[in-house]
């Protein structure tokens, strides 16, 4: 929403159908994002991006993969003619396994007729946790709007 704001852009957000909750919905996330699955999806946010040529996909880093939500996207969104930065967020400081997460989706985006520009690795928090506004604008200040 901060970037979205700071670029006068539209904000589409991904909303899974199924809702994921406790310990058990942790395991499960972990488990799909490891095996690279894609999940159901509310509505078809990938007809949001028509009519856009810059994009800004953001997801966290789940089990050293992109998240399940994300991978439905990209796997249905037409890319063609728009130019694509991937954006990740993850707990781990040292930032492990962002790079092989930026070239999965930007293998992905690119044989879907998009430019890949850039990966931007940044810091979050554990889960559950929350980073804090201030700590997370800040990074995304410094990476994309300077
Ligand atoms: C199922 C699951 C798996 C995760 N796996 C990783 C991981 O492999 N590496 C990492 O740095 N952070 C991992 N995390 C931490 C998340 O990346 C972090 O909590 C997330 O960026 C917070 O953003 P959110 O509040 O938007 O979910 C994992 C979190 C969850 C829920």
């Amino acid at each position: 929403m901060f970037l979205a704001d700071r670029l006068n852009a539209e904000l589409v957000e991904l909303v899974e159908a199924q809702k994921r909750r406790g310990l058990t919905g942790f395991l499960k996330s972990g488990y799909q994002a490891v095996a690279r699955r894609a999940s159901e999806l509310e509505g078809k946010p990938w007809e949001k991006i028509e009519g856009f040529d810059k994009l800004y996909l953001m997801t966290p880093i789940w089990g050293g993969n992109g998240t399940p939500a994300m991978n439905r996207f990209v796997r249905k969104a037409d890319f063609s003619g728009k130019e694509v930065t991937v954006v990740t967020f993850q707990s781990d400081i040292k930032l492990k396994g962002s790079e092989k997460v930026h070239s999965t989706y930007k293998e992905i985006i690119e044989s879907r007729g998009g430019r890949f520009m850039k990966g931007i690795a940044l810091h979050s928090t554990l889960p559950g946790k929350f980073a804090g506004k201030e700590y997370i604008e800040a990074q995304v200040e410094d990476s994309l709007l300077k």
